[in-house]
């Protein structure tokens, strides 16, 4: 069983999808590990130290050569993929709906990719599972950020010339980067409060020591879908919800944005006319500017001033941290394929559950159910 892992070649993608820990796993397995040269180079992690841990170190031709399983970060250029074994499974973060037209491609190419973060919600993959893993470092890295744009100091400080008074910070969408955001946001001394249309959020927004900011007028809604994501929400909710912003957000210098809907364009939470009340100077953090935004202006990769409010559009938050981001994605796909390795095969075999969900195409096909519908 031949196990190569890639360089990254996406722009500011500083990731690596192994470590020197799970190669030396890997190889436990009784694996054999092939590491393109310079992959952990961003990371902070030398080919040496990758050689030490008894892997080969090469070029993307050398690692391919056979290869059984490919692992990286981001979905690779199907044009970079030759001379893998037949049927070789390609396991990464491959942005099933953005980046449809390659999954066709690793079709073509006889691939079996698995899509890591179609990983089903269940207790026993939590720790497969790289949504979670790199939200919840996002999650907190969002909040330094909006912290360095603040012209001012987040905890209340008294000091001999008078005192700084405490940043009011408000975290929409309390998922994984939610929570994270929260604990963050309190730990450097804002006053925190949070919403979400998950009714089940406002006991964890407690737990934490802020505020839970809710629709209470509009009944019937819970607002959980399936496998504990949030679902599309009623005109009527949207509505309250608005107004209920609009009213909070007036009020605050920090706003972190989270929300996202699985296979559907981010919600739209705060709107230019929103912007406009808010303080000169403030902050906000829009974590889903990837998936078209939460807050209507802003635009990933991009910090703009709307109306004096700093927007800052979140891409690819998780490369900002890539030492702590790749090794829990490592071992996030450690944890997935040792999970399921068997040892008389000497190689993964997948159940059907966690096996179809993840998987995207097999024998020439796409056969995700997910990109058929
Ligand atoms: P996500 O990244 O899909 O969305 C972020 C948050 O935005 C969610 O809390 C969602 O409810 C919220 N949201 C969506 N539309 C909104 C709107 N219009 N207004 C305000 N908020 C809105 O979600 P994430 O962070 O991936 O996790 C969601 C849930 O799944 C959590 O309860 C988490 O604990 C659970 N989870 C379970 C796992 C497992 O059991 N293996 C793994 C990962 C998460």
């Amino acid at each position: 069983m031949r196990i190569a892992v890639l360089k990254e070649l996406a722009a500011g993608e500083t990731r690596v999808a192994a470590t020197p820990e799970t190669v030396k796993k890997f190889i436990g397995l009784g694996a054999e590990l092939a590491v393109e040269k310079g992959a952990g180079e961003t990371a902070s992690i030398a080919d040496a130290d990758y050689a030490a841990a008894g892997a080969s170190v090469g070029s993307r031709a050398e690692v391919l050569k056979g290869a059984n399983i490919i692992l990286a970060v981001q979905g690779p250029d199907p044009a970079g993929l030759k001379g893998f074994a037949d049927g070789a499974w390609l396991a990464a973060g491959l942005s099933p709906f953005g980046e449809r037209a390659r999954v066709d491609e690793y079709a073509k190419l006889g691939l079996e990719a698995l899509a890591m973060e179609f990983m089903p919600r269940i207790t026993r993959a939590q720790s497969m599972d790289i949504l979670s893993s790199q939200s919840n470092l996002a999650g907190y890295k969002a909040v330094l950020m909006a912290a360095n744009a603040y012209g001012r100091a987040f905890p209340m400080m008294m000091t001999a010339a008078g005192t700084v008074s405490a940043a009011k910070a408000f975290v929409m969408g309390v998922g994984v980067a939610g929570l994270q955001a929260i604990a963050t946001a309190r730990r450097l001394g804002a006053q925190v409060s949070a919403t979400d249309v998950r009714a089940a959020t406002k006991e964890q927004i407690l737990s934490l020591g802020a505020k839970p900011i809710f629709v209470e007028t509009v009944a019937g809604i819970e607002g959980e879908g399936t496998g504990g994501y949030a679902t599309e929400m009623s005109d009527e909710y949207k509505a309250a919800q608005a107004e209920l912003v609009s009213s909070h957000i007036a009020k605050q210098d920090i706003v972190i944005t989270t929300a996202l809907i699985p296979g559907r364009p981010a919600p739209r939470l705060i709107s230019d006319a929103q912007l406009a009340t808010m303080r000169s100077g403030s902050v906000i953090v829009d974590m889903a500017a990837e998936s078209g935004g939460n807050v209507e202006g802003s635009v990933s990769g991009e910090a703009k001033k709307i109306h004096g409010v700093t927007v800052i559009g979140a891409k690819n938050i998780a490369a900002l941290m890539p030492a702590d981001t790749s090794a829990l994605f490592s071992r996030n796909l450690f944890n997935f394929l040792s999970a399921f390795w068997d040892k008389e095969q000497g190689k993964p075999v997948l159940d059907e559950e966690i096996g179809n969900a993840v998987r995207l195409t097999q024998g020439g096909k796409v056969v995700n159910e997910r990109l058929l519908a």
